[in-house]
């Protein structure tokens, strides 16, 4: 949750067709307008997340027990929102748990720069992986 929080990869997915016309507060959305949303601005927002620029995984455990459901959009949200969400959470931790069983640490330069193109990116690093002894 923390890491699409932070690096969204699905941030410039949610573009809609308006179907009738609409008001986003005293903005007019006539039918047929184009409306891309950005989840990053969300995520960002100090408005929803305490210190939003910090990775920090365990503010999940209880911190965002009361969000704005709209507040966290890494899988969508509303009707439409993402079906394979859990399929995806549950694979990202069975890999997470084969890694750890596999591998004791692994070792990586201090600084990592992610570059955003289409999606994010990070440089090509060295890592070092030491496998488990056990
Ligand atoms: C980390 C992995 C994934 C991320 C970040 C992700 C993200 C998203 C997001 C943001 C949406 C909403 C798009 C929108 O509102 O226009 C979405 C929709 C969707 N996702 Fe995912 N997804 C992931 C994995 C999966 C997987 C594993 C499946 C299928 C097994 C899946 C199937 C779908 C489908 C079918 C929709 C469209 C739902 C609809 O329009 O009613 N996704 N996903």
């Amino acid at each position: 949750m923390e890491t699409t929080r932070l690096f969204d990869v699905a941030n410039g997915l949610f573009i809609r067709i308006a179907t009738d016309d609409h008001y986003i507060k005293d903005a007019p959305i006539k039918k047929g307008t184009l409306a891309w949303a950005q989840s990053i601005g969300n995520h960002y927002s100090a408005k929803n997340f305490k210190d939003p620029l910090e990775f920090r995984p365990e503010r999940w455990e209880k911190e965002c027990d009361e969000l704005n459901p709209y507040a966290y959009m890494g899988f969508g949200g509303g009707p439409r929102s993402c079906i394979g969400k859990h399929l995806a959470m549950l694979s990202t931790k069975i890999a997470l748990v084969n890694f750890v069983r596999r591998y004791e640490r692994f070792e990586v330069p201090e600084e990592i720069t992610l570059i955003t193109n289409f999606l994010y990116e990070a440089k090509p690093y060295a890592a070092t992986f030491v496998k488990n002894s056990k």
